[in-house]
């Protein structure tokens, strides 16, 4: 794969492909990881006195202009964050336009072109489309891991037609996701967490062959109790995944690896209910809602973690969002951070809501590595290139 530092990019236009799909909370960016972690790219970017197209998408506007996921609000934290006095802006990608802002900018300045999936052409890949587009342009850079798993043309498309070139985010996250796989040290463990099974099954069948216990968290646990035949009063399920449920059980069975499901919980009659009931799993009644794992599952998974040689954290273990319901994930993220360089624990966490936690509860210390990528960060788990990454190995343009 081309990179920053074994192909030279000067005086270039170049067209960059950034993750700016920023956590936004009252219309304020609660975490700006993302942001941060294309400065390093973008620095040497602008060293070699490059002019740079920052290109990104910003939620799901489908193809349509929707005020709301503009992204200029952005431009102020993005100056600020880089250090980058002004940063350009352009509306749309219409040819005469760039060409105009082309012309405006010096070399080593920056532009933020609009949201990327206001374009029809971004999510159903139009290669006519990447092609008129990669004609202005001297270089792709994609810094994106976190958008690499997307098939979409600012992400596979424009690396079709100009050298594409891996950024430093995006070979950090990369190296950093397979150094830990690939030095798997047991006994070690998985705490896979979030609300739903179906888009864990892959992951949890991939991690069975190599992580000696998984501990299964948040609404996704539900599935599997269920599945066991307990009682769960009114908590969310996904009823047509219990055969899958069962199918990860006897798999983790065959591969020696130890599951735990949680056997006691906290309740609410709902997730804006802040009494919440502690229950055995026995103890569930009709109109419980499990919001939360107990502190005896808790335990459990505490004392795992420090008697393993390497944690995987992907997904919280309740509904962390609704307080008291973040009980168990803090815990979980504070275990973590007292024991893992004390005990040489190898750690990795990823996905956005386990960051948060993580972030929350002050821990990033007790972790070798966050991955700033949710989707793309569980693809990789599940053992699959992104197509982003594979377009920059198959670019053979220099
Ligand atoms: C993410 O936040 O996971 C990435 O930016 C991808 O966003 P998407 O799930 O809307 O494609
Ligand atoms: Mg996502």
């Amino acid at each position: 794969m081309k990179n920053l530092e074994n192909y030279k990019i000067k005086n270039k236009k170049v067209l960059f492909r950034a993750d700016l799909n920023v956590p936004v909370i009252d219309g304020l960016i609660t975490d700006t990881s993302r942001i941060l972690a294309i400065k390093s790219s973008i620095k040497k970017l602008i060293l070699n006195k490059n002019k740079i197209f920052i290109i990104s998408h910003f939620g799901r506007p489908n193809g349509e202009i929707i005020k709301n996921f503009s992204l200029k609000f952005i431009l102020s934290s993005l100056e600020g964050i880089l250090g980058i006095e002004k940063i350009h802006f352009l509306k749309n990608l219409e040819i005469k336009n760039i060409i105009k802002t082309e012309v405006e900018m010096q070399s080593g300045e920056v532009c933020l072109i609009e949201n990327i999936r206001f374009q029809k052409e971004e999510e159903k890949i139009d290669y006519k489309f990447a092609e008129n587009i990669s004609n202005l342009f001297d270089v792709y850079v994609n810094d994106a891991f976190s958008a690499s798993h997307r098939n979409h043309t600012s992400i596979t498309g424009f690396a079709k037609f100009i050298p594409a070139i891996a950024g430093d985010h995006l070979l950090k996250e990369i190296n950093n996701i397979d150094s830990f796989l690939q030095n798997s040290k047991k006994p070690n463990m998985a705490i896979i967490g979030g609300s739903k099974i179906s888009s864990k099954i892959n992951l949890l069948n991939n991690l069975i062959e190599q992580f000696s216990t998984i501990a299964i968290g948040g609404g996704m646990a539900n599935t599997f109790l269920l599945a066991n035949k307990k009682n769960i009063g009114n908590s969310l399920i996904e009823e047509n995944l219990i055969e899958e449920a069962l199918n990860i059980q006897l798999k983790a069975k065959k591969y020696n690896c130890k599951l735990i499901l949680p056997v006691d919980v906290v309740c609410g009659k709902n997730i804006e209910d802040t009494k919440p009931a502690y229950r055995k799993i026995e103890e569930i009644s009709s109109d419980d809602m499990i919001l939360d794992i107990g502190k005896i599952t808790t335990k459990f998974i505490n004392e795992e973690i420090i008697n393993s040689k390497m944690v995987l954290w992907n997904g919280p273990v309740g509904a962390f969002e609704y307080k008291p319901y973040d009980k168990a994930t803090n815990e979980i993220a504070k275990t973590i951070k007292s024991n893992a360089k004390k005990l040489n624990i190898n750690t990795l966490a990823g996905g956005g809501d386990t960051i948060s936690a993580i972030k929350k509860t002050d821990a990033e210390d007790g972790f070798n590595y966050l991955s700033n990528a949710g989707g793309a960060f569980l693809e990789w788990l599940e053992g699959n290139e992104s197509p982003g990454v594979i377009a920059l190995k198959e670019n053979n343009y220099n």
